[in-house]
């Protein structure tokens, strides 16, 4: 692929306006209100997210970059050469550089993204870094099978596809829909491919709320940014500057930090022309992060169809990496 721009005219597609006010109205209407946790990264989302991966307490992280560079080679030697990488939620793409680096002669690399302004990015500067990779930047949402479908995949057998999912993104998903995610993710690493996996370890409660409710408020920001979107591309008036606080709690029971927006009154937003009412200390659940321990995790892969063929952690077992096959 020579050309970035034209690759994003045959595989971009405008951002789909009825169906984020669709989703927003959806979640906006139960009595627990939530918002998809996908809409968070716009192109300042995306930049939040990044300073949010700086923070002192965000050990996430940088944890999993120290096991992907002592892991490397092992997964090298696991995947041998010309392999084929497919991220789907691949951000800024700077963990898949360290991948990149450490396997043989990778042949192609498709970031599957939702966000463009991402997407677009991370393609210009792997272009840049990786000159005689192929790089197939594609829009879409990992968990549409449709847009799965229209991956740009060889049939050819002897593709061999390595799916990375790193970022505890999984995390993001209730149990029942962690498999559905991780059997969409076997079905592109295909019969010969593999999975590469990180998730959050459980540990210390208050280093979770930490991680999630920093001292600089970054990832309040974060957290509002999500009402500033929602404000500027659905024609709505969440009051910015003192309407929502960002709360973040850990549910025991269900092993997951949840994010908040708490409304600081009662009050009548609206959007698109609909209005929705908030009682004061009402919340908006605007995303999960559930924290594993290694068997639990294991046990979610086998009821996806896949089995852990090596497992990786840092010195304090705060975060496990998994490589993940088919059928085992
Ligand atoms: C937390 S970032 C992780 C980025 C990168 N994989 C990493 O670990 O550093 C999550 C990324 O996934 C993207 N994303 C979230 N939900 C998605 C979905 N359903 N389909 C495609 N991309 C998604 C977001 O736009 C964001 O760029």
């Amino acid at each position: 692929m020579n050309n970035l721009a034209e690759c994003f005219e045959e595989t971009g597609k405008a951002l789909d306006y009825p169906q984020f006010l669709a989703d927003v109205l959806e979640g906006l209407s139960k009595e627990q209100k939530t918002l998809p946790c996908k809409y968070f990264y716009d192109e300042a989302g995306s930049n939040i997210f990044e300073q949010i991966c700086e923070l002192e307490e965000y050990y996430i992280t940088r944890t999993e970059l120290e096991i992907l560079r002592s892991a490397g080679t092992e997964i090298a030697d696991e995947m041998g050469e010309g392999v084929t990488i497919i991220e789907p939620g691949s951000g800024a793409g700077i963990k898949v550089q360290i991948l990149l680096d450490a396997l043989l002669h990778p042949r192609k690399f498709i970031p599957l993204e939702i966000s463009l302004d991402a997407l677009e990015a991370s393609a210009q500067e792997l272009k840049q870094k990786f000159p005689r990779l192929e790089i197939i930047p594609h829009r879409g949402d990992f968990t549409d099978h449709k847009d799965l479908g229209n991956l740009p995949l060889s049939s050819d057998q002897s593709e061999r596809r390595l799916v990375f999912f790193p970022g505890s993104t999984i995390g993001n998903f209730s149990r029942a829909e962690a498999a559905e995610v991780l059997s969409n993710l076997r079905f592109l690493a295909g019969e010969n491919g593999s999975v590469l996996l990180g998730a959050d370890l459980i540990k210390d409660r208050q280093r979770l709320i930490s991680a999630y409710d920093d001292s600089k408020g970054v990832t309040a920001d974060f957290n509002k940014n999500l009402l500033v979107r929602i404000n500027r591309e659905l024609s709505a008036d969440f009051d910015l500057d003192e309407g929502f606080e960002h709360q973040a709690i850990f549910n025991e029971e269900l092993s997951r930090i949840e994010m908040h927006l708490v409304s600081t009154k009662d009050q009548v937003v609206r959007i698109d022309g609909q209005e929705i009412t908030f009682a004061r200390d009402e919340t908006i659940h605007t995303e999960n992060s559930h924290k594993y321990s290694a068997e639990l995790f294991a046990e979610i892969a086998r009821e996806a169809g896949l089995g852990i063929t090596h497992q990786w952690t840092d010195a304090q077992q705060d975060f496990g990496l998994f490589l993940l096959k088919s059928g085992l």
